[in-house]
């Protein structure tokens, strides 16, 4: 958990310009994290919080020197066991613009006009937990 913090931090507010108080949202003790590591070290990350049958996915990031390797993918595929695993009806999240196609191969769907969070353009994407 600390270390999927300090990624977090690392890529949202060290590389992204993301102010600490809205990275650290107050919601992690509720949330599901999920890693991927290898060697001893955390590559990726993301958390994954229930509403009801809804899960909000977010926090999804992946280590600098890691990445195009699929290993946010491989986090989004888990997400989706782990939405089965829970009963969830719904997975939905805000996704980075220039992000779209990661979770579009990951079937999710835009819904909605683009909007600024963080400083950042984001667009609202969902999916039905098949
Ligand atoms: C976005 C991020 C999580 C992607 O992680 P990753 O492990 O490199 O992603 P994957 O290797 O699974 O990428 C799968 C596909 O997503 C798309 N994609 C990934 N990174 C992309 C980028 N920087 N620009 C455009 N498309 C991208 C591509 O279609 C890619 O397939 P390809 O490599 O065959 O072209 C990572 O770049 C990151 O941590 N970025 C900073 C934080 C961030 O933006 N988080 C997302 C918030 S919505």
């Amino acid at each position: 958990m600390t270390a999927a913090v300090a990624l977090r931090h690392e890529v949202f507010c060290v590389e992204q310009g993301v102010p600490e108080w809205e990275e650290l949202d107050g919601r992690d003790q509720e949330g599901i994290h999920l890693v991927a590591v290898a060697d001893d070290r955390l590559l990726g990350t993301c958390r994954l919080v229930h509403f009801g049958r809804t899960i909000q996915f977010s926090r999804l990031a992946v280590r600098a020197d890691a990445r195009r390797q699929g290993i946010a993918t491989a986090l989004l595929a888990l997400a989706d066991e782990e939405a089965r695993e829970l009963g969830a009806k719904r997975l939905v999240l805000h996704a980075q613009t220039y992000a779209l196609k990661l979770y579009e191969n990951a079937g999710y769907r835009p819904r909605g006009r683009a909007f600024v969070e963080a400083g950042i353009e984001h667009v609202a994407m969902e999916k039905t937990v098949g």
